[in-house]
């Protein structure tokens, strides 16, 4: 038996930094990689002191049910709404996530998903896969929507919003934005952005971001009401979380030619995609990979684990959520 404290990693990680994590726990590390289901889970966190989960573990009331030593369950995501938050504090847990690591590289995926969309880059991929390119045209080739000049709404100002307005500040974009609470003036000057009413942005917007947490607030942030308001030549990317978007409204609308393409890196029930949203052409979807690369990736795991260590040697951690 050994007697170093035991802690659970849900999900895979890299090997290197589970060999790190053994010098000091004993370690229940989920190597098929499987989604734990609530009965599993449950079980894990009854015989730990900690756990690093990820956004697919939700922890609630009911997972926390047998817990006896559990101090801390640390979030491999900036994004928390797997997280009954109450409930770990009534629980005496704390709860951890991994804010600024990932901005960035969050940031470079929403622009990259927003230029394939516009630029229409999935659709003209599988043209040319499908053998229908015989010839360059001026009006018969998949024709997009210009980022310069255009105007970028930004509905959710935090880090990685902010990361979004300075990337099309380059490009030469109008920056709109709306938040729960304006920014300071100096913040606006930093990314060169005007704070607008939800309604005023989504008339206006050129291409429409969400980078939004989700609530339950929050939920169909974006549904049929609000597409009504887009321009017919808008596009709607969401790199914030499935929820926020109406996926059925979206695909409904996408069909219809109510708005122009949708860029989607999270969805509704993920990892299921709304079957109507498969059908659209005019739409580039991504598994949930805005903070996927390598070293974003390690970077997150290295700050779970700093928090992990932190609350197991009776500090506070770098990234509590919960006080
Ligand atoms: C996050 O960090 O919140 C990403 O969406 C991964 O879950």
């Amino acid at each position: 038996m050994s007697n170093k404290p035991k802690i659970l990693v849900s999900r895979a990680i890299f090997p290197d930094q589970l060999a790190q994590l053994e010098k000091s726990f004993e370690v229940r590390f989920n190597q098929a990689d499987q989604v734990l289901t609530p009965v599993e889970l449950q079980k894990e966190l009854s015989s730990v002191v900690g756990a690093l989960v990820t956004g697919s573990e939700r922890i609630d009331a009911s997972a926390l049910l047998n817990v006896k030593d559990l101090k801390i369950v640390a979030n491999i995501a900036v994004g928390y709404n797997n997280f009954d938050v109450p409930a770990m504090s009534a629980a005496a847990v704390m709860a951890t996530n991994t804010p600024d690591v990932l901005t960035d590289t969050t940031a470079d995926f929403g622009f990259a998903l927003l230029m394939a969309t516009a630029r229409r880059i999935s659709e003209s991929e599988h043209w040319i896969r499908n053998g229908q390119w015989d010839k360059w045209s001026i009006v018969h080739n998949p024709l997009g929507m210009d980022l310069h000049h255009s105007t970028i709404g930004i509905i959710g100002m935090g880090r990685i919003g902010q990361g979004i307005a300075k990337r099309a500040l380059g490009f030469g974009m109008k920056v709109i934005y709306h938040n729960r609470s304006r920014l300071s003036e100096a913040n606006e000057k930093a990314c060169g952005a005007s704070y607008v009413s939800k309604e005023e942005l989504l008339r206006t917007a050129d291409h429409v971001v969400l980078v939004l947490p989700y609530t339950p607030q929050n939920h169909h942030t974006i549904g049929a009401s609000e597409i009504a308001l887009m321009k017919p030549t808008a596009t709607l990317i969401n790199i914030a979380r499935g929820g926020i978007v109406d996926d059925a409204a979206l695909a409904k609308a996408l069909q219809s030619g109510k708005i122009f393409a949708a860029g989607l890196d999270v969805f509704e029930g993920e990892p299921q995609v709304h079957p109507e949203l498969l059908k659209c052409n005019n739409i580039v979807l991504a598994p949930h990979i805005a903070s996927a690369t390598e070293k974003t990736r390690r970077a997150m795991v290295d700050l779970a684990v700093e928090n992990l260590r932190a609350a197991l040697d009776g500090k506070k951690p770098p990234s509590l959520i919960n006080t």
